[in-house]
């Protein structure tokens, strides 16, 4: 069966049911997910509820309810589904809509993951996306939940722009009137909110000789320039200075970037702009400082938090995921500078770390990523720290580049098979996956995940 196919079955199961329960991840993908189906779902008169986990493993089985007509496992589930037989729940009654790495049990539960169908490139909020849009053709509003989604999961980073279904769901919402697409534009994060100084200077894709990591030296090169703070003090963001002034900073960084001999192939990138939401210093106003809007109410346990800001609040909801958003971004600051500042241990084939209980689990993974690119990208991070489920566990994130696993590398494989060696559990994707351990095991579960890295490469 095609991806549509198992679309247009989820969409029969689904009309069949008059309530349904969402169970939901808690990360941007996870809420955007969540927000599309049951948006769609009530559209069409089905009564939802939606609860938001961090992971489905033994420790969260028991939030899924054991009375619900119709399951739906959103940006979850794929991975678990030996679990999930656990719950006793009929195949007919279980719908699971995702994009991790697919472990199929003998349930036979409807599954409609995008990389079962080689799509590698889009996001659970995708796969959502065409469940809404097989339901109703007028759900095309969504698309720019989707692409959020898409985007907070990376879905657009190794090519710069999205690919594939993800950009037809992206000319679903240009066409609809709400998505702006920038083509091409320069490759920085915050163009809506972050000041122009720190979007040049810390942005982790880039290494600009003068620039990147030097403030100071950003703050320079922009005042040559002639592009300087406001009497107030406040610089401008990317998105709010003329063209001539972006296509001026462009030529110096390309100038810079060729005279120091360094590749400029990852200075473009697709921006997407969203025209509904206000133009001046909202994180809404772009995909993925949203994204980061909603990582930083479901990683910090306020997912519902997140599903009211897609449903478009922007009182209350808004005044208190912005709260959110400012503690993410200092927290984030603080993993990255204790990761760096604290130093990786070195194996053969991955670099380590353990954290302690310094930050919350449903961190460090970004944190991980974040700090690869200011070590040795040639070799996956792995990054431990104490699991708040339960602290006789260790909850263990991995991240690597493209390049990596373009030679063989899988950290979902990794994970996966060495947790269950230590009766632990793993998932996620070939660039970044995640597991829970005992805490007992944690030594030499890092020199097995090495050895299953240097299998992989061999
Ligand atoms: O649950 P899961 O798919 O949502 O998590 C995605 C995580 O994988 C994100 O935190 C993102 O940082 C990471 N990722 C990445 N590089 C990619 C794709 C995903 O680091 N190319
Ligand atoms: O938690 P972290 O951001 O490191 O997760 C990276 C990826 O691994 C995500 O896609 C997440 O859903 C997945 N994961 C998983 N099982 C776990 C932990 C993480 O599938 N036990």
């Amino acid at each position: 069966m095609s991806l549509a196919e198992d679309v247009r079955e989820a969409v029969a199961v689904i009309q069949n049911h008059n309530e349904v329960t969402i169970i939901s991840h808690i990360d941007a993908d996870g809420i955007t997910s969540e927000t599309i189906l049951s948006l769609a779902l009530s559209r069409a008169g089905i009564n939802t509820r939606s609860i938001f986990i961090r992971q489905l493993d033994p420790l969260t089985l028991h939030a899924v309810p054991d009375d619900s007509q119709l399951t739906i496992f959103s940006d979850l589930g794929s991975g678990q589904q030996s679990l999930i037989m656990e719950k006793n729940l009929f195949p007919d009654d279980v719908i699971i809509v995702d994009h991790h790495v697919s472990q199929p049990a003998d349930a036979g539960y409807h599954e409609v993951n995008a990389l079962t169908h080689g799509y590698e490139k889009l996001s659970a909020a995708g796969v959502a996306y065409m469940v809404a849009k097989e339901l109703d053709n007028a759900n095309i509003d969504l698309a720019k939940l989707a692409i959020i989604g898409n985007v907070g999961d990376m879905m657009d980073r190794e090519d710069l722009c999205l690919s594939g279904p993800a950009r037809e769901i992206l000319a679903d919402g240009i066409g609809y009137g709400n998505i702006e697409l920038w083509e091409r534009d320069l490759n920085i994060y915050g163009i809506s909110t972050r000041p122009l100084p720190q979007a040049l200077a810390y942005t982790d894709d880039l290494l600009i000789p003068g620039i990147s990591q030097d403030l100071p030296g950003t703050k320079r090169f922009l005042q040559r320039l002639g592009i300087v703070p406001d009497e107030r003090k406040h610089w401008p963001v990317w998105q709010d200075i003329s063209f001539s002034e972006k296509q001026m900073i462009v030529t110096a960084i390309v100038e810079q970037m060729v005279a120091a001999g360094r590749p400029v192939n990852r200075l473009f990138a697709d921006h997407y702009l969203f025209l509904d939401e206000k133009m001046s210093q909202s994180p809404l106003r772009n995909a993925s400082e949203y994204a980061t809007l909603l990582n930083s109410c479901g990683r910090w346990s306020r997912p519902a938090l997140g599903d009211s800001i897609c449903r478009g609040d922007r009182g209350g909801a808004y005044t208190e995921a912005y709260k959110m958003l400012k503690n993410h971004r200092n927290c984030i600051r603080e993993v990255l500078q204790y990761i760096v500042d604290t130093g990786v241990s070195e194996l053969s084939h991955i670099l380590y770390l353990h954290v302690g209980d310094r930050f919350p689990d449903t961190i460090v993974g970004i944190g991980a990523g974040m700090a690869l690119s200011r070590l040795n990208p040639q070799k996956p991070i792995l990054i431990m720290c104490v699991d708040q489920m339960d602290p006789e566990n260790t909850k263990v994130s991995m991240r690597t580049k493209p390049d990596v696993i373009a030679q063989g590398v899988n950290l979902q494989e990794a994970l996966c098979e060495s947790a269950a060696k230590y009766g632990g559990s793993g998932g996620g994707h070939r660039i970044a996956a995640g597991a829970f351990i005992p805490k007992t095991a944690e030594k030499e579960f890092v020199y097995e995940v090495n050895e299953t890295i240097r299998r992989q490469l061999a």
